[in-house]
């Protein structure tokens, strides 16, 4: 099966209006390199505006992509909590974030792109998190990775965590017999990078400090034990924003946060994975401006036996 996997779009008409469009042209280099599925890993919007979920919905339906059997969503933390846009708003933003509704957003969302979530597999009716949908060879799984504001433990409102819910659905969920033989591909907003790994490692200290304070992951180990244990092959993530992947405990990792929201006029870029029961591959591919049918192509790292 060959999927697409992009993320953190961070739509907005105001500041950001060249990310719509590098989303396009990605979304129709995806299908034009026979990818059979996209994936899309949150921060759809850049802050938490309705109408970003609208633009994506249009782009998706125009491309015959707005099924539940072509396309995969998760939620972000801008898609929630929105971002600061001005310098004023990053002083007005932790009281933005204490005043949300979490589960009012995340039930937007939902119902934004509920045709993305019709016929999933989940343990509980009315829990969109975690849903599961089964393909031949492979069974996608996603989560919501987005924890709740908390003044101390997330002041940025930007931090991850799985809450122990989901965390025991997934466990019912990739325990299934039925689901033994299937590679299992996680998909989630944030990312597991280990402790002082960041994308910024050879920028200052201070950063790297701060990045570690506000992006990270709350219980990744609880997670990666459950992931080893059930067979997890690969994981397909964003939040950080660059095009990266790497291994934990035999794990792959995919982060296609980098995709759009790059500071890198008019370039865009997904990863193209192919995963079977036995080989799984993933390649950065980006469209060139030039001619839009023809991929250039970088190989990073093929073949992995399971
Ligand atoms: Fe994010």
């Amino acid at each position: 099966m060959r999927i697409a996997h992009i993320s953190d779009l961070h739509f907005n008409t105001k500041f950001k209006s060249g990310n719509i469009l590098k989303a396009k042209r990605l979304i129709k280099h995806a299908l034009n390199s026979g990818a059979e599925h996209l994936v899309i890993s949150g921060d759809i919007s850049d802050n938490s505006d309705e109408k970003d979920f609208i633009i994506l919905k249009e782009i998706l339906k125009r491309f015959d992509l707005l099924r539940s059997d072509k396309t995969s969503i998760v939620i972000g933390n801008h898609d929630i909590f929105g971002g600061p846009q001005t310098a004023q708003d990053v002083l007005n933003f932790p009281s933005k974030c204490m005043n949300t509704n979490y589960h009012q957003k995340v039930a937007k969302f939902i119902d934004h792109f509920k045709e993305l979530f019709e016929n999933t597999i989940r343990p509980h009716d009315e829990l969109f998190f975690p849903f599961a949908k089964e393909f031949k060879d492979v069974l996608l799984v996603g989560l919501n990775s987005n924890a709740e504001y908390s003044r101390l433990k997330n002041p940025f409102a930007s931090n991850g965590h799985v809450s122990k819910i989901q965390r025991q659905f997934l466990k019912v969920i990739l325990t299934k017999n039925e689901f033994k033989e299937k590679v299992k591909i996680i998909l989630t907003h944030h990312h597991f990078y280990p402790k002082n790994v960041t994308s910024h490692s050879s920028e200052s200290t201070m950063w790297n400090r701060i990045e570690n304070y506000t992006m990270k992951l709350r219980g990744k180990k609880k997670l990666l034990k459950l992931f080893l244990e059930s067979n997890v092959k690969l994981v397909l993530h964003g939040h950080s924003h660059e095009m990266k992947e790497y291994f934990r405990e035999g794990i792959r990792f995919v982060n296609s946060g980098g995709s759009v929201d790059n500071n890198l006029k008019d370039e865009a870029s997904l990863f193209l994975i192919d995963a079977f029961p036995f080989e799984i591959t993933a390649e950065i591919s980006t469209p060139t401006l030039e001619s839009k049918n023809i991929a250039t192509q970088e190989k990073l790292i093929v073949s992995l036996a399971s």
